[in-house]
């Protein structure tokens, strides 16, 4: 099922097989028959529709975020990121099955897919309201190193990609929809609600199983924590963080901010 979403390369149709497949793990485990978890090949990248064009972040142009065009480009980025999560979900369902998890691990990450989905779907439905789509604008090429780098390390995984990338969403979301409740951009502000509240779980479930395997391996959380993140990510992580939404997801203060840039003149 997970090898199929990766398969997928229309954004719309990702989505929704995502959304139909999720349904389908979740009644199962409701009606207490659970699917086999199985074992997989996923590609090792995710297929992707013709457009949008892919660029060097570098080479993604910029415009004015308080402009007309620059909301609509920021609602394009937020669009291939939630497209690059549902894959990133998925991902990790498919590629650790060697790695023995409770069945609890594949709710979770089952569960973060179909909300992402919803997620693209939401902001792909406020930039066509706009007379804009998903593959409009170019966007970001980078978006799936996380998962290459860590393909074969699933603490890794977790370490980068929830606890790293999914939490620093978090920092960002609500400069975002302030900026989109200053331009009464109704619909806007709605989708990147939900997206806000939920994304605190998905950053939550990096948090639990990343802990888990730290107490199966007995390695301290912490430090391995810092070790994974400076193997597999690249670069410092950017205050300011969103302290109280990370606490709430699981993320202590001295998880990222020995990890921080300019660590001398924004720590606190
Ligand atoms: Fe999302
Ligand atoms: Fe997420």
């Amino acid at each position: 099922m997970a090898e199929a979403v990766l398969r997928t390369a229309d954004g719309h149709e990702k989505a929704a097989l995502s959304q139909s497949l999720a349904a389908r793990w979740q009644s199962s485990r409701e009606a207490g028959a659970p699917l086999d978890i199985g074992t997989a090949t996923p590609p090792d990248r995710p297929a992707r529709p013709a457009r949008p064009e892919l660029l060097d972040p570098r080479d993604v142009p910029r415009r004015r975020p308080g402009s007309p065009a620059g909301r609509i480009a920021m609602l394009h980025a937020v669009a291939h990121i939630e497209l690059n999560a549902i894959d990133l979900h998925w991902d990790i369902v498919a590629r650790f099955t060697a790695t023995r998890m409770p069945p609890g691990f594949y709710d979770d990450w089952v569960k973060a897919a179909a909300e992402e989905s919803r997620h693209f779907k939401l902001v792909t439905g406020v930039l066509e309201a706009h007379g804009s789509h998903y593959g409009a604008l170019p966007a970001h090429a980078g978006m799936w190193r996380a998962a290459e780098d860590t393909m074969d390390d699933l603490m890794g995984r977790l370490a980068v990609v929830p606890m790293v990338l999914e939490a620093r969403g978090l920092d960002v979301t609500p400069d975002m929809i302030a900026l989109f409740e200053k331009a009464g951009d109704e619909k806007a502000v709605e989708a990147l609600r939900v997206i806000y509240a939920e994304e605190v779980g998905h950053v939550a479930y990096g948090s639990k199983w990343f802990h888990f395997l730290c107490g199966r391996h007995e390695l301290d959380p912490k430090d391995t924590f810092h070790g994974l993140v400076r193997r597999y990510f690249h670069g410092a992580l950017k205050p300011p963080f969103n302290e109280e939404k990370r606490a709430e997801a699981g993320l202590p203060p001295e998880f990222y901010w020995p990890l921080a840039e300019n660590r001398a003149t924004s720590a606190r």
